[in-house]
């Protein structure tokens, strides 16, 4: 089997470089690769993105390669929607004619944030953002190709590798004494790790039952917030690296008006994950498992 990964060096690319490796051979690009180096990868040539698909031939596309700058997208829709609707539906488009399983990655930032409860997959879509918008497209056109299709809508991603959320809270922690973080917005951090896992499982099970394609949501168990986040990396660095000086002695909730940002974040960002549960008979770890696991790595 032949897999072509697209956006190998992102958070979840760089995981999916590890997890899809047992399953086949793996044409892992990134947005420099150049016909020399496998492929072209980048999402914003969207011909030249078509004709590598054409000539690799995948038996599964994975795209991991996204416009993720949400603040950033406010001021540039349009590349953001060519990364992230524009090149998703011609990734689509290739697959459908090859016959080849399409793996794509979207967000909890389709939905606009209302209640407190689980976004179900059926859910009404209403995305606050141009983010959340073109996102939302790519989906949308991935759904419209006709391609047979995995999307994995996740949330509150973090990874080992590069710089993270929990990072900039311990690099805080060390030089004050009070944070103030976040305490209106639920969701669950979500692995790289996780999700490009349980990625290798739900591709294997398509393969052998193409009805189980589909849309699902793929995040850890249980639910909190920033403000929640921050406060468990602080309390398990000092339980994993007491030596630790972390001077910070308060994290103080604010409001999501206390950080005003060009874009408009979902209040709720909690994801059912059921479906994907019980079609591919997996289990979610909390949430505290994945972060408590980061933290031990880069401690
Ligand atoms: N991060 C989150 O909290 C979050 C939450 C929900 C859903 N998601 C979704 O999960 C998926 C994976 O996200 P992630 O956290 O792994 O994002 P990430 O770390 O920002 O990785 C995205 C990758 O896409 C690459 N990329 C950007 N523009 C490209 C282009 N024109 N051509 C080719 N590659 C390009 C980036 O390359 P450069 O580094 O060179 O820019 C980067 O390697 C995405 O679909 C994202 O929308 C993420």
């Amino acid at each position: 089997m032949k897999i072509l990964l697209l956006g190998q060096n992102g958070q979840v690319g760089w995981e999916l470089q590890r997890s899809l490796s047992p399953l086949g051979e793996l044409v892992a690009l990134d947005r420099h690769s150049t016909e020399a180096s496998g492929g072209s990868g980048d999402l914003i040539q969207t011909d030249a993105l078509r004709q590598t698909v054409m000539r690799v031939r995948p038996d599964v596309i994975v795209n991991a390669a996204a416009y993720t700058a949400v603040d950033k997208a406010e001021s540039e829709p349009e590349l953001a929607r060519t990364i992230n609707a524009v090149a998703p539906g011609a990734l689509a488009e290739a697959a459908h004619t090859l016959g080849a399983l399409l793996v794509h990655y979207s967000t909890d930032y389709v939905f606009d944030g209302q209640g407190d409860q689980p976004w179900s997959e059926d859910a009404i879509t209403g995305p606050l953002n141009v983010y959340g918008q073109t996102k939302l497209e790519g989906e949308q056109r991935i759904a419209a190709s006709g391609a047979r299709h995995l999307i994995f809508r996740t949330s509150w991603v973090y990874a080992a590798r590069g710089g993270n959320f929990a990072k900039t809270m311990l690099r805080l922690a060390a030089e004050r004494e009070r944070l103030t973080v976040i305490d209106d917005q639920h969701g669950a951090p979500t692995g790289a790790e996780l999700i490009a896992d349980v990625s290798a499982h739900a591709i294997r099970q398509v393969l052998r039952q193409p009805q189980a394609a589909g849309t699902y949501h793929l995040a850890a168990a249980g639910a909190t917030t920033w403000n929640g986040y921050a406060r468990y990396v602080i309390d398990t660095a000092r339980e994993l690296r007491p030596e630790l000086a972390l001077a910070c002695k308060e994290v103080a909730p604010v409001p999501t008006s206390a950080f005003p940002t060009p874009a408009r974040r979902p209040l709720n960002s909690r994801l059912d994950t059921a479906r994907l549960r019980q079609t591919f008979n997996l289990t979610l770890p909390p949430w505290q498992l994945g972060v408590r696991r980061m933290l031990s790595e880069t401690l």
